[in-house]
C-alpha cells in the first residue's frame, strides 16, 4: 500500500544519509596527516564521538520517520471519516486540500483555471488574450525582504560601520598573517643566519655539533669522517677547494650543494644553524693532513686575496 511505499523511500534515505555521513566522518579525519580513522576505527580517538553523533542520527531520523506515519495515518482516519459522513448524509465527499496545497496556493495565489474569466483584460490580439494577474506572494516576500536587507546591510556597513567591508577584511587578514609570520620567523632563530656578515672562529662549541651532525648525516659516506675524501666527495681538508673555501663558499657550498655533482643541498633538509656548524666544523679540518687523503681538486684558495675582510678567517684558512 501506500505506506509501505513511503517507508521503504525513508529506509533509502536513511541508509544513503547513513553512508554519506559515514564518507563526512572519513573526510574530517584524513584531513591530519596523521593515521586516518578507517586505517583502524577502534582505537581512533574520535571514535566513541562519532558513535554518539551517528547514534544521535539514526534516533533523530526514526523519531522523523515515526512522526510522518502516524501523522499520515491520523490524517488517513480523519479522512475516512469525513467520507463516510458525508454520505451519510447524503453529500458528495469533497476531500479538504492538504496543507501542502495550501500553502502552495499562499505562495502563488494562482487564479483556479475556471475563473480566469474574471481577470481578462479587454484587449485581443488575434485571438491571443492576456490575463490580469497579479505577482505571485513569494515573489513578493522575496523583494521586500531584499529592500528590508539592504536597508540593514547599508546600516551594518556604512553607518554603524559594526563589520568590515571586504577592503578592511582584506586589509586585517594581511595583517594577521604578517603578524603570524613574524611570529614564525621570531620562533626560529635557526634561520637567521646571514652569510654576508659569518665568520668563522675556532669556538668548541659549535664545531663539536658540526663534528657530530657530519657524523650523524651521511657526510663521512662520501668526505670520509676525518674529511679526507673517497671516491665520491672531494678532500675537504685541504687548501684546494673546487668551489672556493673560506666560511662563506663553505656554508654555500654545504647550505645550496653541487646538486648535479651529487652533493645534497642540506639547507634544505636541516636548519640554518646546522649548516653553519657543519661548516665551522669543515673549515676546523682546515690543513689536518689525514693519512691516505685524496688528493687535491680545484683551486688554492688564499684567504687573503678573496677574504681579507676577517682576520679569523685568514688565520684559520691558512693553517
Ligand atoms: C652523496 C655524497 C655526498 C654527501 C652525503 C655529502 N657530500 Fe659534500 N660533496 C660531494 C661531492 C661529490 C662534492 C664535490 C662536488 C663537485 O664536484 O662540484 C662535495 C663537495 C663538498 C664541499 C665542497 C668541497 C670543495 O672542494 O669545494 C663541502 C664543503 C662538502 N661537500 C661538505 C659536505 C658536508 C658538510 C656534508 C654533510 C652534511 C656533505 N658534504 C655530504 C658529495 C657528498
Amino acid at each position: 500500500m501506500k505506506y509501505t511505499s513511503i517507508a521503504k523511500r525513508f529506509l533509502f534515505t536513511l541508509i544513503a544519509v547513513i553512508a554519506s555521513v559515514a564518507s563526512f566522518a572519513q573526510d574530517a579525519t584524513s584531513a591530519p596527516p596523521a593515521k586516518s580513522f578507517w586505517d583502524d576505527p577502534l582505537n581512533h580517538p574520535m571514535f566513541s564521538f562519532y558513535m554518539v553523533a551517528t547514534l544521535l542520527f539514526v534516533v533523530f531520523i526514526l523519531v522523523i520517520v515515526v512522526s510522518v506515519i502516524l501523522v499520515r495515518t491520523i490524517q488517513f482516519l480523519i479522512e475516512q471519516m469525513e467520507r463516510q459522513r458525508a454520505e451519510a448524509a447524503g453529500r458528495v465527499y469533497v476531500p479538504s486540500p492538504s496543507w501542502w496545497d495550501k500553502l502552495m496556493q499562499q505562495l502563488n495565489a494562482s487564479v483556479p483555471v475556471a475563473e480566469e474569466k474574471n481577470i481578462e483584460l479587454d484587449h485581443n490580439y488575434d485571438g491571443i488574450k492576456e490575463l490580469d494577474n497579479h505577482l505571485p506572494p513569494w515573489w513578493k516576500w522575496l523583494f521586500y525582504f531584499t529592500i528590508v536587507w539592504s536597508v540593514v546591510y547599508i546600516f551594518v556597513y556604512h553607518f554603524s560601520n559594526s563589520l568590515p567591508l571586504s577592503k578592511e577584511e582584506y586589509e586585517n587578514e594581511v595583517t594577521s598573517a604578517a603578524a603570524a609570520q613574524q611570529k614564525f620567523l621570531a620562533s626560529q632563530p635557526k634561520a637567521a643566519i646571514d652569510v654576508t656578515t659569518l665568520e668563522y672562529k675556532a669556538d668548541a662549541a659549535i664545531i663539536a655539533n658540526g663534528k657530530s651532525l657530519f657524523t650523524k648525516n651521511v657526510c663521512a659516506s662520501c668526505h670520509r669522517a676525518d674529511g679526507g675524501g673517497n671516491a665520491i666527495g672531494p678532500n675537504i681538508t685541504d687548501e684546494y677547494w673546487l668551489h672556493g673555501g673560506g666560511i662563506k663558499n663553505v656554508f654555500n657550498t654545504i647550505n645550496n650543494g653541487v646538486v648535479e655533482k651529487g652533493m645534497p643541498a642540506w639547507g634544505k633538509t636541516m636548519s640554518q644553524t646546522d649548516v653553519r656548524d657543519l661548516a665551522f666544523f669543515v673549515m676546523s679540518l682546515q690543513g689536518t693532513k689525514p693519512a691516505n687523503a685524496k688528493a687535491s681538486q680545484g683551486e688554492l684558495y688564499k684567504p687573503e686575496t678573496k677574504e681579507a675582510k676577517s682576520d679569523s678567517t685568514k688565520v684559520k684558512a691558512s693553517m
